[in-house]
């Protein structure tokens, strides 16, 4: 069988690369999608055979279609996705700018499930998929932004009604991340203490052989 195939969003950013880096150790290859900088990351690796650059907008159902398309047509399967891109504007409910709020909806919300979508048909063809997608603590509450807290909230929800669906389809979905109290680079660990804070529930969650169940 040829190396399983996974899709990390927001894979030219901090936590995103480390994903890519535990899942390209684990012997995936591995596809960056992000609106910016995504080529440009491909090069952090030096293996242009097992990493690739995907430009596109998590947001933007076109752009979800087409780096789906891209990736399947680069190595003909997507076995595994990675919800990772996300963003969280700082803001009070006094202050809240409602571009902000939706803005951040459809970035960590709206993605996710566009992302979903438009895997569904591969893992169809392959009788089974992986999902995780990279949640965060705040949602039970001490988030400082609510528009982010809301979003990780729903992202709870997607994850357990797509269980019912997926499910069915041989695909195992968690959801991730509630580990990451705060970013390792910004506690001043480096890029190690990234992936040293990744590896175990990434692996856990989503290598083949380990994933066990779903929600
Ligand atoms: N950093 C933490 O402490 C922490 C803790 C818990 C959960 N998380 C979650 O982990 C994930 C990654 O966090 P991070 O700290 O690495 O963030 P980051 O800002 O460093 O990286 C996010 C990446 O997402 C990309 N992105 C944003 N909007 C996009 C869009 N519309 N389409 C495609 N790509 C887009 C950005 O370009 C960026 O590369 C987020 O979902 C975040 O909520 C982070």
């Amino acid at each position: 069988m040829s190396a399983p195939v996974a899709i990390v969003t927001g894979g030219a950013g901090g936590l995103g690369t480390a994903i890519a880096e535990v899942l390209l150790g684990d012997g995936f290859r591995v596809a960056l999608l992000d609106r910016r900088g995504a080529p440009e990351a491909t090069d952090h690796f030096g293996e242009p055979s097992r990493v690739l650059g995907v430009e596109a907008d998590v947001t933007d159902e076109e752009s979800v279609r087409a780096a789906v398309g891209q990736v399947d047509a680069t190595w003909g399967r997507v076995d595994a996705l990675v919800n990772n891109a996300g963003i969280e504007p700082q803001h009070s409910l006094a202050g809240l700018d409602p571009a902000a709020w939706q803005a951040t909806q459809a970035v960590n919300l709206t993605g996710p499930a566009l992302m979903i979508k438009h895997c569904i048909p591969h893992w169809r063809r392959l009788g089974g998929g992986r999902v995780v997608s990279i949640g965060s603590r705040v949602w039970l509450g001490g988030a400082t932004a609510p528009s982010y807290a809301a979003s990780k909230a729903g992202l709870v929800g997607l994850t357990r009604t797509a269980c019912r669906e997926l499910g069915a389809l041989g695909v195992t979905i968690k959801r991730g991340g509630a580990e990451l109290r705060a970013h390792p680079v910004e506690r001043g660990e480096g890029r190690r203490g990234v992936r040293r804070g990744l590896r175990a529930p990434v692996r856990r969650r989503l290598t083949a052989g380990q994933a066990r169940g779903t929600g």
